[in-house]
C-alpha cells in the first residue's frame, strides 16, 4: 500500500495538536453519548493515537481499544504513545493494517474514523460500512469527521498549523488542487525554521476522496445507520447509529 506519510510522519503528531484540541471534546461527547456499552471501540487510521487517548480517557477503564494504523512510522508514534500511559496500554491494541484489511471485532462499541475517511474510496466506504456496521452492538455507532473541502474545490496555499519545539518551528502548509469529481490532490508543505530561517523543507501529495453530509448520510443509509452531526458547530463530525 502506498503509504502517504511515510516521510511526513515526524511532524504530523505536532502539527495536528491543536486540530485534536477541538475534537477530543466532540468525540468524547459523542462516545459517551452512545447506549451501546459493549463491545471493542475500533479508531481506524489511528495515526499518532491522540483519538486513542481521547477514547481512553471518555470510556471506562475496562472497554478496550483497536487502534488500526497501516502507516509503520506513525504507528512507531502509536506504539509509542499507547505503551508510555499504563491505562492505555493494558487497553489498547495497535494493529499494523488498513481499513479493508483489518479483521474486525464481532462485537464493536464505536467505529472512529478522525481526519481519514478520505483516504477510502467510495467503493472502499461501502465494503467498510458493508463489514462494520453489522458488528455495531446495539447502541454501538459510527463516528467520523468530514473535513474541508466537502466537494472537489480547490483550496489556496495556507498555513494550517504552527508548533515550536526547542530552538525550532515546524510549520504545515496545505493547498489543494481537483483531481476529479470526487477527488482532490493535497499538496503538503513541512517547513523547519530557525530564527526565521528555512531549516528543511519537505512536499508531500496525496490524493484525498471528498464526500459531503448529504452522501454521507445516504451511504450509511443504505447500511441501516441513521447519520446525525455531533461535536462543536463547523467540526463537520457526525454519529451514526442503527436505526
Ligand atoms: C490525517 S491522519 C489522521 C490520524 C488520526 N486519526 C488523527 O486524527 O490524529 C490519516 C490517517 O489515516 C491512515 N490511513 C490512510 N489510509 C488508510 C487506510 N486505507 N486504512 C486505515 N487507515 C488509513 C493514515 O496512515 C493516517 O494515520
Amino acid at each position: 500500500m502506498n503509504d502517504p506519510y511515510q516521510r511526513s510522519a515526524e511532524y504530523i503528531d505536532i502539527l495536528i495538536a491543536e486540530a485534536w484540541g477541538f475534537f477530543a471534546p466532540g468525540l468524547a461527547e459523542a462516545l459517551r453519548g452512545l447506549s451501546g456499552t459493549t463491545g471493542v471501540t475500533v479508531d481506524l487510521g489511528a495515526g499518532s493515537g491522540r483519538g486513542v487517548a481521547v477514547i481512553c480517557a471518555a470510556l471506562p477503564d475496562d472497554s478496550p481499544v483497536l487502534a488500526v494504523e497501516p502507516s509503520p512510522s506513525l504507528r512507531a508514534v502509536l506504539l509509542a504513545r499507547a505503551h508510555e500511559d499504563v491505562r492505555l496500554r493494558e487497553r489498547v491494541t495497535v494493529s499494523p493494517t488498513d481499513a479493508l484489511g483489518t479483521p474486525l471485532p464481532d462485537h464493536i462499541r464505536a467505529l472512529v474514523a478522525m481526519n481519514m475517511i478520505g483516504h477510502l474510496s467510495p467503493d472502499d466506504r461501502q465494503v467498510l460500512w458493508g463489514r462494520a456496521a453489522p458488528r455495531l452492538v446495539p447502541g454501538g455507532g459510527v463516528i467520523l469527521n468530514l473535513s474541508p473541502p466537502t466537494s472537489p474545490t480547490h483550496i489556496a496555499r495556507s498555513r494550517m498549523s504552527s508548533r515550536k519545539v526547542g530552538d525550532l518551528t515546524y510549520e504545515g502548509w496545505a493547498s489543494a488542487e481537483v483531481v476529479g469529481d470526487h477527488q482532490v490532490r493535497w499538496h503538503m508543505t513541512y517547513l523547519v525554521q530557525r530564527d526565521g530561517q528555512p531549516v528543511s523543507e519537505l512536499v508531500v501529495e496525496y490524493d484525498w476522496w471528498v464526500l459531503d453530509e448529504a452522501e454521507l448520510g445516504k451511504e450509511l443509509a443504505e447500511h441501516g445507520l441513521t447519520t446525525r452531526r455531533t461535536g462543536p458547530p463547523d467540526a463537520g463530525m457526525y454519529v451514526a447509529t442503527r436505526n
